[in-house]
């Protein structure tokens, strides 16, 4: 396998395919018997998640404010023998995420996993970058993890469980044109921790992982703003080149299953090497 991946986003390509297939040797069974709420499931790396949980055993709800593609994803688990449903949910909606939650609650019980995976990106010269793209980055990659952990805490704290929030190599470190995008996922780095400290001892595991550059759909939405200086982003660029969603989904599984049962408050960096 060539160390250099090549960017399809998210259709994968030979290097790809073997990543995956390395992969498949290792899926166990580990989330037989559990509910595991999976957010921005109807695409990347959610879509990876989902797929990678149900192969596991887990029943999933699959989460995504598209609601066709996460109804895509729930059928390609289900063909695979796995139990997954999709919802419709907005992450950013207060009532959006209380009804899934509740109607989720509802069909497969309580949740033992919650993943918040759904995230949107964009370049943007921050001296010219409208308010309202910056509330709405943070709006769905911040106040969203609030609202899904908000409202299945409750669940968690009771049966124990496990929460996996997808932060990103920006969380780490800075990235030019990206200032929305670094503060939600620093925020979200931090939020996590916060969670993993207060109920630390109660049976909920809080944890991040941290992807480099993955080759998903969400690559295409990135476009350069007028003027801007590509070589700013050649330190985003690894020798590894970018990795497939399966790779990232199977840290997020890790790190929601009972293998790491003593790791909470931690943040998995799965980039590449990007942040060494
Ligand atoms: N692709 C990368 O290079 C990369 C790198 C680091 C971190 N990440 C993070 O990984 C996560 C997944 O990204 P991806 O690359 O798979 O992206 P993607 O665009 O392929 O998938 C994101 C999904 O989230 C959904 N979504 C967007 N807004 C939502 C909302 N308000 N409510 C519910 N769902 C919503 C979208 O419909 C989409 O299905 C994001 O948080 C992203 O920031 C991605």
């Amino acid at each position: 396998m060539s160390p250099v991946r090549g960017v399809t986003l998210g259709q994968g390509g030979e290097e790809h395919a073997a990543a995956d297939a390395a992969i498949g040797e290792h899926v166990g069974r580990r989330f037989e018997g559990k509910v595991a709420v999976v957010t921005g499931a109807g695409s990347g790396i959610g879509r990876g998640v989902a797929l990678r949980l149900a192969r596991e055993g887990a029943a999933v709800a699959a989460l995504d404010v598209d609601v066709g593609s996460a109804e895509a994803t729930a059928a390609t688990a289900t063909a695979d023998g796995g139990t997954a449903v999709a919802y419709g949910c907005d992450v950013t909606s207060e009532p959006s995420v209380a009804e899934t939650v509740a109607a989720v609650v509802g069909r497969f019980g309580p949740p033992a996993v919650v993943c918040n995976v759904a995230g949107i990106g964009g370049f943007f010269h921050t001296a010219e970058m409208p308010l309202e793209r910056w509330q709405r980055i943070l709006a769905v990659n911040l106040t969203g993890p609030f609202l899904v952990c908000r409202a299945t805490l409750p669940h968690l704290l009771e049966h124990g469980g496990a929460i996996v929030n997808v932060a990103s190599n920006t969380a780490l470190m800075g990235q030019a044109y990206s200032a929305a995008y670094c503060a939600s996922k620093g925020g979200l780095l931090l939020f996590s921790k916060a969670l993993a400290a207060e109920y630390l001892g109660r049976g909920v595991r809080v944890n991040v992982v941290a992807p480099g550059g993955t080759d998903t759909p969400l690559l295409g939405t990135f476009g350069l703003p007028e003027g801007a200086d590509p070589r700013q982003l050649t330190k985003i660029m690894t020798p590894m080149g970018f990795s497939t969603p399966a790779e990232i989904a199977a840290s997020i599984a890790f790190l929601a299953s009972d293998e790491s049962s003593y790791t909470t408050g931690a943040v998995l960096s799965v980039d590449g090497g990007l942040t060494i």
